[in-house]
């Protein structure tokens, strides 16, 4: 791998040694490649067939997976592409169109069906949607509007009543649908709730807009079932000439059991991002789509959002909660000195780190021996309190029998103005962590 092997100093504050030694242990491993700076994100994909048709924001590019499969390829990894946190279903799309067999889990439904709905998408004869489209069309206005999770607050803020009206008949003609084309029109239905709503997706939050220009769900969604057409066609061709994979299994399941998930084979390659240790809630993001499909109440969707990863500031302690690692501890007893705007970031920080070595240690278990791991992870930092993630987990997993053999920096961020105020500028890193099973 050629990279760049300048990095910017991360200066260690007083009282974090043990930070300091992980800086120290892993600074022969560290590089900087600023190349792939651009492809960590899901900017990459607004051009890519299939991928362009639903922002899933957490996403990150096709083309850093196709760049880690095929360097995983030359060392010998040819089996089973596994993502633990497969969100849209980046990973599994592109093994499938590298030759491999892939398996994506999940805990969020939606992205579950997301995923699967990626990978239908180029199974389906072109012209097919629109005729779908154009025989549903006529249906809408005599049909009940579908149930949906309408006591969760954001849905009256959202749409105005005859919006949602509208877009619950549209719903309920969808469900009259058969696999796979179900799965495809409720995802082309979920990417137009933002623009029909006065929400965005912005930032961390699911922001309401009210002076935003409404669009029409009818043109909106005429509109994404005409580019789905267009990625139909593109994938039917490619699909006749290319060496694809068998279509990816993705399923609904938790990185923090993967001793539940039912494998085909040991994986060989992992390309993955788990949710980042920065208070965002997956649950709040994709409420409105949560809302129309996949719960029925408030009380659904609070216990789904306390079923995921603990990356969250709801995120709870259980009592034998122990932190995983001497560099989480003193994180913690660092920040018992300071005043955070949010008295919940210690639970998260400390509950995050006891998910993720749960994930480290069940990837440990199920990888075939010499596979390959990529993950891009986010370091973050609370009132001067620097986390460094992709330390912590590499030194877990190397307690979880994989070797650590690089942190790529793919980019640095900036700190919030006011940090930068209070603290100066100090570079978060976005690293992609390179670790092999024994
Ligand atoms: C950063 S996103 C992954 C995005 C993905 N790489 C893509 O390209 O779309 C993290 C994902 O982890 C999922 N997640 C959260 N908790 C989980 C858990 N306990 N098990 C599996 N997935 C989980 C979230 O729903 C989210 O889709």
């Amino acid at each position: 791998m050629q990279y760049s092997l300048f990095l910017l100093p991360q200066t260690p504050a007083a009282g974090a040694v043990e930070r300091a030694s992980l800086e120290a242990r892993y600074a022969a491993r560290m590089v900087e490649a600023p190349h792939l700076g651009k492809w960590v994100s899901y900017v990459g994909n607004k051009t890519v067939p299939g991928l362009r048709l639903y922002r899933y924001k957490e996403a990150f590019s096709f083309r850093l997976v196709r760049h880690f499969l095929q360097q995983f390829a030359h060392e010998g990894a040819n089996g089973l592409v596994f993502d633990p946190f497969s969100g849209m279903g980046t990973t599994p799309f592109v093994a499938m169109q590298e030759g491999y067999p892939a398996l994506g889990i999940d805990r969020l439904p939606l992205a579950v069906l997301a995923g699967q709905a990626l990978a239908n998408l180029t199974t389906l004869t072109p012209g097919m949607l629109w005729q779908t489209f154009q025989r549903l069309g006529p249906q809408v206005a005599h049909t009940s509007p579908a149930e949906v999770a309408e006591d969760v607050r954001i849905m009256s803020l959202a749409f105005p009543p005859a919006m949602l009206e509208r877009l619950r008949r549209w719903k309920a003609v969808i469900d009259t649908l058969e696999a796979p084309l179900h799965e495809v029109f409720l995802w082309l239905f979920f990417a137009i709730l933002e623009p029909c709503s006065y929400t965005a997706k912005d930032g961390q939050f699911l922001r309401l807009k009210k002076d935003k220009t409404l669009a029409d769900p009818d043109e909106a969604l005429a509109e994404k079932v005409r580019l789905a057409e267009e990625d139909v066609a593109y994938y039917a061709a490619r699909r006749q000439n290319g060496r694809w994979g068998p279509l990816p299994l993705i399923l609904e399941g938790d990185a923090r059991r993967l001793e539940d998930v039912p494998f085909p084979s040991p994986p060989t390659a992992v390309v993955t991002s788990p949710p980042y240790a920065n208070r965002y809630d997956y649950t709040r993001t994709y409420a409105l789509e949560l809302c129309f499909h996949f719960v029925k109440n408030f009380d659904e969707l609070r216990a789904l959002r306390h079923s995921i990863l603990r990356s969250h500031i709801e995120s709870r302690l259980k009592e034998d909660d122990t932190s995983p690692h001497p560099a989480v501890d003193e994180i913690l007893e660092a920040l018992r000195f300071k005043h955070l705007n949010n008295a919940r970031i210690p639970i998260m920080l400390k509950s995050y780190f006891v998910d993720m070595q749960q994930v480290v240690a069940g990837m440990g278990s199920v990888m075939a021996p010499g596979g390959w791991v990529a993950m891009v992870v986010d370091n973050v930092r609370f009132e001067g309190e620097m986390v460094p993630v992709d330390l912590i987990l590499s030194a877990l997993a190397e307690q979880e029998g994989f070797q650590v053999h690089q942190i790529i920096v793919a980019r640095y961020k900036g700190n919030s103005s006011q940090q930068m105020k209070k603290y100066g500028r100090v570079p978060v890193r976005e690293s992609i962590l390179i670790w092999q099973k024994k």
